[in-house]
């Protein structure tokens, strides 16, 4: 156990997949916009605006882009500008010119229509193995694996897995344990279910402080909390590394409001988004 690995414990934690999936139908988020529906446009919008965002943030900004792009095609051809401008706010823009890409590729490669494969998907820009994973499952019921910061957290702490997520080769070794742990039944609605099931879980119980363990419905399961100390998990020793960022904005104002914004440069985390101009940027 130097590594940290459990080796000898196997991953199948008997009855894991349906006590989530039963959890998620009576006590799990059912409502939110982007469920209900198998509609991969929308439930890829919602996945790509989710990462780093807070579901409440992105519930406004979510309804107001459908409304301007209802499908993938309008997207697609609309300005960069018009859909860096939607965005601004959430953040992250990298992002928005990923999603903007993403849908010219959908319509130049694949006739308009999402691949309906989580490795398909993975082609495309803006989409990681787990966001790939997540809209194959959620729309086509794909039996694959999430793994997005939430859901290591659930997973490391349910299997004791205590090999640090720096290491790619450990990082890996937690996917094929998740994929272990799918369900096996594959009936239309298990798989949106599981998935939905193990976010909500990261989301609202096996939160990353205090956790709720006595409102789990995995906890007679959970190694980590049969150690004492399910909080230590998941454990990655590389911090992110951080820099910092001096920056001097001018905010210039017309008497009657309007204010003066310039485009950003491309790359960078501002790329081509709409800002005030900025005039000075130390960096250390
Ligand atoms: N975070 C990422 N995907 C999500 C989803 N489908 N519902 C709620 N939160 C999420």
């Amino acid at each position: 156990m130097a590594s940290g690995k459990p080796e000898m414990t196997p991953t199948a934690l008997s009855g894991f997949a349906g006590e989530i999936v039963r959890w998620q139908m009576a006590h799990g988020r059912n409502s939110l916009p982007w469920q209900n529906t198998r509609d991969p446009y929308r439930v890829w919008l919602s996945e790509i605006m989710l990462q780093q965002t807070q579901v409440a943030t992105v519930l406004d900004y979510y309804a107001r882009f459908l409304q301007r792009f209802p499908t993938v095609s309008e997207l697609a051809a609309a300005e960069q500008d018009g859909v860096l401008a939607l965005w601004s706010g959430l953040g992250y823009y990298s992002r928005a010119r990923n999603l903007h890409r993403c849908a010219q590729e959908v319509m130049a490669l694949h006739a308009g229509q999402f691949p309906r494969t989580a490795e398909q998907l993975q082609t495309l820009p803006g989409i990681g193995r787990s966001t790939a994973a997540a809209i194959a499952s959620f729309c086509f019921g794909e039996r694959v694996a999430i793994l997005d910061g939430n859901v290591k957290r659930v997973l490391t702490r349910v299997l004791a897995f205590s090999a640090d997520l720096a290491q790619s080769a450990n990082e890996r070794e937690l996917w094929s344990r998740a994929t272990d742990l799918l369900p096996e039944q594959n009936l239309p609605e298990t798989m949106p279910r599981y998935t939905q099931g193990l976010m909500d879980l990261g989301a609202t119980i096996c939160t990353g402080r205090q956790p709720q363990c006595l409102l789990c419905p995995v906890q007679a399961l959970c190694r980590g909390l049969a150690t004492g100390e399910p909080g230590k998990y998941p454990v990655k020793t590389r911090k992110l590394k951080r820099s910092a960022q001096a920056l001097s904005l001018l905010w210039a104002q017309r008497p009657d409001g309007s204010v003066w914004l310039e485009k950003r440069s491309s790359p960078g985390i501002w790329g081509a988004s709409i800002a005030c101009p900025s005039l000075k940027v130390t960096m250390n």
